[in-house]
C-alpha cells in the first residue's frame, strides 16, 4: 500500500478508537476464569509464584488467588478501572497487594506469572496490543508463563454489538471495543513477540467461544 494511502487509514483507525472507554470493558465477575483455576489447581500457580495481572478489571482473578493465600500480587490496570471497582481495590490493597497505573514502576524480569484475560480483545489500537505485549515480556523472568483467555467471534453476539466497524473490531453501544481472534490470529499475535510454546489446556478448536492457553519463551 502506498505510505500515504498507510497513514491515512491509521488516522481513520486513530479517530475512531479515541471514542472507546476502555473501562467500560470491565464488568463484575464472581467467579475467576478458568485458566486461573486451572493454573492453580495445577501448581502452575505456586504459593510463591511472583504473580502480575494486567488489565485486572473487577479483580476476579487476582482476589481468588489472593483468597486461596497468595501473599503480594500485583496488578497493573487503567486508574479508570480501579476507579469503577475501588472498593474491591481497597480490600486488595488492605490484603497487602499492590495495584500499578503506570508501567515505569514495574521490575524487569520480575514475574513468574502474568495474568492477562480478555484485555487484547479490548484493546482498539493494534499497535497497543503489540505494545502492551512486550511490556509483558519485559516484566517476565525468562522462564516465566503467560496465561491468556481471548474472546474469538463465536462469542461475540453481533445482535448485542452495533454495527460500527472500527481497524479490525468493532465498537460497541456501550463505547468498549471488541475485536475477536480465530486461534491463528491470537498465536501470531503472541509468535511475533516471541512466545513459542502454547498449552491449550481445555483443548483447541475453530468452533471454541474463547481460547484459552498458556505460553512460554522457552524453546
Ligand atoms: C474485558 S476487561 C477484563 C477484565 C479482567 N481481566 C477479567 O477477566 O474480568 C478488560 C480490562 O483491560 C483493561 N485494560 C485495557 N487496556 C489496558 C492497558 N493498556 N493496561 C492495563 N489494563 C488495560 C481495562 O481497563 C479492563 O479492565
Amino acid at each position: 500500500m502506498p505510505r500515504r494511502k498507510i497513514s491515512r487509514e491509521r488516522e481513520r483507525v486513530q479517530n475512531c478508537c479515541d471514542e472507546v472507554i476502555p473501562s467500560n470493558s470491565a464488568r463484575n465477575f464472581g467467579k475467576p476464569d478458568s485458566i486461573v483455576e486451572y493454573s492453580f489447581d495445577n501448581n502452575i500457580i505456586q504459593s510463591k509464584s511472583r504473580i502480575l495481572e494486567v488489565g485486572s478489571g473487577c479483580l476476579r482473578n487476582s482476589l481468588f488467588l489472593s483468597n486461596q493465600g497468595i501473599n503480594s500480587i500485583h496488578t497493573c490496570e487503567l486508574r479508570k478501572t480501579v476507579q469503577k471497582f475501588r472498593r474491591k481495590y481497597s480490600r486488595f490493597i488492605d490484603l497487602g497487594n499492590t495495584v500499578f497505573n503506570s508501567w515505569n514502576q514495574i521490575n524487569h524480569h520480575y514475574y513468574d506469572i502474568l495474568i492477562v484475560t480478555f484485555v487484547l480483545e479490548t484493546i482498539c489500537e493494534p499497535k497497543d496490543r503489540l505494545k502492551l505485549l512486550k511490556q509483558i515480556k519485559n516484566v517476565l523472568k525468562l522462564q516465566g508463563k503467560v496465561l491468556v483467555a481471548v474472546r474469538s467471534r463465536k462469542d461475540i453476539r453481533l445482535g448485542l454489538v452495533s454495527p460500527k466497524r472500527c481497524g479490525d473490531g468493532f465498537i460497541t453501544r456501550g463505547k468498549s471495543f471488541i475485536r475477536p481472534f480465530n486461534i491463528n490470529e491470537i498465536k501470531e499475535l503472541f509468535q511475533s513477540s516471541g512466545y513459542s510454546n502454547f498449552i491449550f489446556p481445555f483443548g483447541v478448536s475453530d468452533n471454541q467461544r474463547i481460547f484459552r492457553f498458556i505460553t512460554s519463551s522457552l524453546v
